[in-house]
């Protein structure tokens, strides 16, 4: 599947009722929100108080990217306030079990996800506990940083191994994704990709979510 979602850290905030409407009457499918807690990375975003205008406005399911340390504090109310997937790092945590389960339990899609710099194969044993897993193109904590090639193998390293056990489990890169690597994202066999800037900053981000689909 080709998903595109945009993350709303790059929307102007200022018009945040209106950037949800422009998403909503768009073809995105999802809609990404970074939470930074400052300390898992060098930048603090937003927390709950933004999921009430979203849960509120967007007809789009909110798929949250925890960048934070000590995850299982928070998923579980991350999932109250209304997401759809609720994501989280796996180098934030000893074991990813205990808060991959407390998110399952609410009938949340989950999503384990990795820095540049963890090593791919470090996702591997959790291909089938997962709906998702995420391979950050960036290091996460900024909008707007330029992709990193690198991350094309890792895609296809795990589409092969999905594949090859018959899992269903989709593959979302994040990160510097733009109308440039779309496609060869795709090729990769990515299923979902994250773009703030490259939506936000383009002068028509309806029409620039239609090309990052093709
Ligand atoms: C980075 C975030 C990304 C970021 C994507 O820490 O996790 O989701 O907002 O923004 P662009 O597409 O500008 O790299
Ligand atoms: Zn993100």
């Amino acid at each position: 599947m080709n998903y595109i979602a945009p993350s709303i850290l790059s929307a102007d905030f200022a018009r945040l009722g209106e950037e949800i409407e422009m998403l909503n009457r768009s073809a995105a499918d999802l809609i990404h929100v970074d939470v930074m807690d400052g300390v898992f990375v060098p930048n603090i975003s937003f927390g709950f108080p933004i999921m009430e205008p979203l849960k509120k406005l967007a007809r789009k399911p909110l798929d949250v990217h925890l960048m934070i340390t000590d995850p299982i504090r928070y998923v579980e109310r991350f999932c109250d306030a209304g997401a759809w997937c609720v994501g989280f790092h796996l180098e934030a945590v000893e074991d990813p079990m205990p808060a991959l389960e407390l998110i399952r339990k609410k009938g949340v899609k989950t999503c384990l996800t990795i820095n540049p710099d963890i090593a791919v194969e470090r996702l591997l044993p959790y291909l089938d506990k997962v709906d998702i897993v995420m391979l950050m193109s960036v290091f996460a904590g900024f909008g707007g940083q330029k992709f990193i090639p690198e991350t094309l193998d890792k895609v296809r390293l795990l589409r092969k191994e999905i594949d090859a056990r018959g899992l269903k489990t989709w593959i979302e890169v994040d990160g510097g994704v733009n109308k440039d690597n779309a496609p060869l994202l795709w090729k990769s066999g990515a299923d979902i990709l994250v773009a703030g800037s490259s939506v936000f900053r383009s002068t028509y981000p309806e029409e620039t979510i239609l090309e990052l689909k093709q």
